[in-house]
């Protein structure tokens, strides 16, 4: 990997960028390479490893995006589909589109196996693949892209997951597309942060 941003820099520097392009800052082996490090290292509850990551790349990403749009039309009403088609132009701009998803199999092992901490366990593997979410959503900056999540998910899983040969038991629960940035994040705001964090014991 080639960046040369600190980490708390490109925490700070991720936002959603919607305008994306299809330029890429690096090579796809670099793009392979980064997430293959977050497969590796990003945490998972009890160590499960649960994650799945699913890479499309240039014509793979056009085709989900293209996917998408298919699946939508029948379920869109009709006078919002030009808005809902405008929108998914704007992710097939992009250059690549990682599908986050969870394999339940190692999750239900560990609920038979603890069974004191099962009901929790949906809800952490949720969390184990948000941190993959995260650390490829700033992994991806610090490397040059911009990029943004969405959730096309259920309505997308049946039809993505039969044109990759995805086992149709994985979970999806997220899609980062991500490209060239081809223009500036929205405004943001924040609420005071003394509202939101406390510190004792200084
Ligand atoms: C858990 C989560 C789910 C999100 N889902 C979507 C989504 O479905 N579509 C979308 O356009 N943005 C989504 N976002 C992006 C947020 O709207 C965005 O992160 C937030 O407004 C702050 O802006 P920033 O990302 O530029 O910092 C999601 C963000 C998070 C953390």
């Amino acid at each position: 990997m080639t960046s040369s941003k600190s980490f708390f820099n490109a925490v700070k520097d991720r936002r959603s960028i919607y305008a994306l392009n299809k330029e890429s800052p690096v090579s796809d082996e670099a793009i392979e390479e980064l997430v293959k490090q977050t497969i590796l290292h990003a945490p998972s509850f009890f160590n499960t490893q649960s994650a799945r990551l699913v890479v499309l790349l240039k014509k793979e990403h056009d085709v989900f995006w293209d996917m998408v749009k298919e699946v939508l039309k029948p379920v869109v009403p009709e006078d919002q589909f030009a808005a809902t088609e405008q929108r998914l132009s704007m992710f097939r701009g992009g250059y690549g589109t990682i599908l986050f998803f969870e394999d339940p199999a190692p999750v239900n092992d560990l609920m038979a196996k603890y069974p004191i901490y099962a009901d929790n366990m949906p809800a952490w593997s949720q969390h184990g693949s948000a941190m993959h979410q995260y650390v490829l959503w700033a992994g991806l900056e610090a490397e040059g892209f911009g990029a943004n999540l969405q959730h096309y998910n259920p309505v997308i899983d049946q039809k993505a997951q039969n044109h990759w040969n995805i086992p149709l038991e994985w979970s999806l629960k997220a899609q980062l597309v991500f490209g060239g940035k081809a223009g500036e994040p929205n405004e943001k705001t924040y609420k005071p942060v003394e509202e939101r964090m406390f510190v004792y014991g200084k």
